[in-house]
């Protein structure tokens, strides 16, 4: 049996999030997965509440207890500080030890690519952003606060062990998937020492996959070239700071945020799955939100869990969904969020009868 923590946070994570469940209640319920599911109630609402935002203890208990974790979004505006969503969010990715956060970038229909004369097969690649270190380490601190000399530093953390897990993760990945190439991308020509970390690090890793052509590009570069041409990608791998930027560049080419899905993944171990896109205050319980990338993230999470034809099952109803344009707005349908999720869901049900039957038991991840 497997459990799943679902938190759904705020905003529109939570109307995504109810989505979501609905398509994973499907699936789990089709296949007779043995999935359990486990609402917890942490977020602004809470926060407020009580001043909880994610205890210790639950930390613990999902990091023994637990397989995975699905999360909606954090953000709200009347905890302008932003205090629960980091204790929450980063919580997550460094208590567990997410050092992978793995988004895709795959554009699942032409009409969704916002570049002159590119396709959908322009644009499919995966970019392994490093999740427990760099400038998001919270290492550093304001000095003389408020005054005229006030000095803020914010370090910028690199471990040997934390930036060859990380490349050592694109290149087997690449290497699982069949990919033939990986771009690593940093800013070493201006900084000069974490980043040569990077690059050493990248040749050693490199010279272990010979298979796999092991590509560099400064982190400027890498944005113009997303844009210029996106085909030339496989898989990058970045660092924290990095990864956050190019990966909204990323969901960009895939149709918005609304379209992009997010792993927080420490292979072999409970791991988190988020959409990349924010709470979005102003359309929370508006039935407006785009649930496509909490769902493609809900199979995204089956995936990690071994039920591996589900995940591409959900696949192909969200991308029906868009063909179709039985989708929201964003992606140029005209339904709400729930109506786009009962689309997926009226899409999936025939797919999930006829399919083979689950893959969870041929699985060997755990
Ligand atoms: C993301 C987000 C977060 C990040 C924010 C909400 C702190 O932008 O997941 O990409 O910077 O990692
Ligand atoms: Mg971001």
């Amino acid at each position: 049996m497997k459990r799943v923590a679902i938190i759904a946070g705020d905003g529109i994570g939570v109307d995504v999030t109810r989505e979501a469940k609905k398509v994973l209640d499907l699936v789990v319920r089709a296949r007779g997965l043995g999935i359990e599911q486990v609402d917890m109630d942490y977020g602004a609402e809470r926060f407020l509440r009580d001043g909880v935002t994610l205890p210790p203890r639950e930390l613990d208990a999902i990091r023994k207890d637990f397989d995975a974790v699905l999360l909606g979004a954090l953000g709200h505006p009347r905890v302008p500080d932003m205090r629960h969503a980091r204790d929450i969010l980063f919580g997550l990715r460094f208590g567990l030890d997410l050092y992978i956060n793995l988004r895709p970038v795959q554009c699942l229909d032409d009409r969704l690519v916002p570049l002159r004369d590119r396709t959908a097969r322009d644009v499919d690649f995966v970019v392994f952003r490093e999740n427990t270190e760099g400038l998001y380490a919270d290492v550093g601190g304001i000095f003389k606060k408020g005054t005229p000399d006030e000095i803020a530093v914010n370090e910028d953390v690199n471990t040997r062990k934390g930036v060859e897990r990380i490349l050592r993760a694109a290149f087997e990945h690449a290497r699982a998937t069949g990919r033939k190439k990986v771009t690593m991308s940093d800013k070493a020509n201006a900084l000069r020492f974490a980043h040569d970390l990077w690059q050493r690090a990248f040749r050693e890793v490199a010279a272990d996959f010979p298979g796999i052509l092991a590509q560099h590009l400064y982190s400027d570069a890498l944005t113009m070239q997303m844009v210029k041409d996106p085909g030339q990608f496989e898989v990058i791998v970045t660092c924290n700071m990095f990864g956050d930027i190019v990966t909204d560049l990323g969901a960009m080419l895939q149709g918005g945020l609304g379209m992009a899905a997010s792993g927080n993944i420490h292979p072999g171990r409970v791991s988190m799955f988020e959409p990349v896109h924010g709470s979005a205050p102003k359309y929370a319980g508006k039935d407006v939100a785009n649930p496509l990338a909490a769902i493609l993230t809900t199979g995204m999470m089956l995936g990690y869990l071994g039920f591996r034809a589900e995940e591409s099952l959900i696949e192909t109803a969200v991308r029906e969904a868009v063909r179709r344009k039985k989708c929201t707005k964003d992606v140029g349908g005209n339904l709400g969020c729930r109506a786009t999720a009962e689309f997926v869901c009226a899409t999936l049900t025939p797919l999930l009868g006829g399919a083979a039957k689950s893959s969870a038991k041929r699985s060997k991840r755990r």
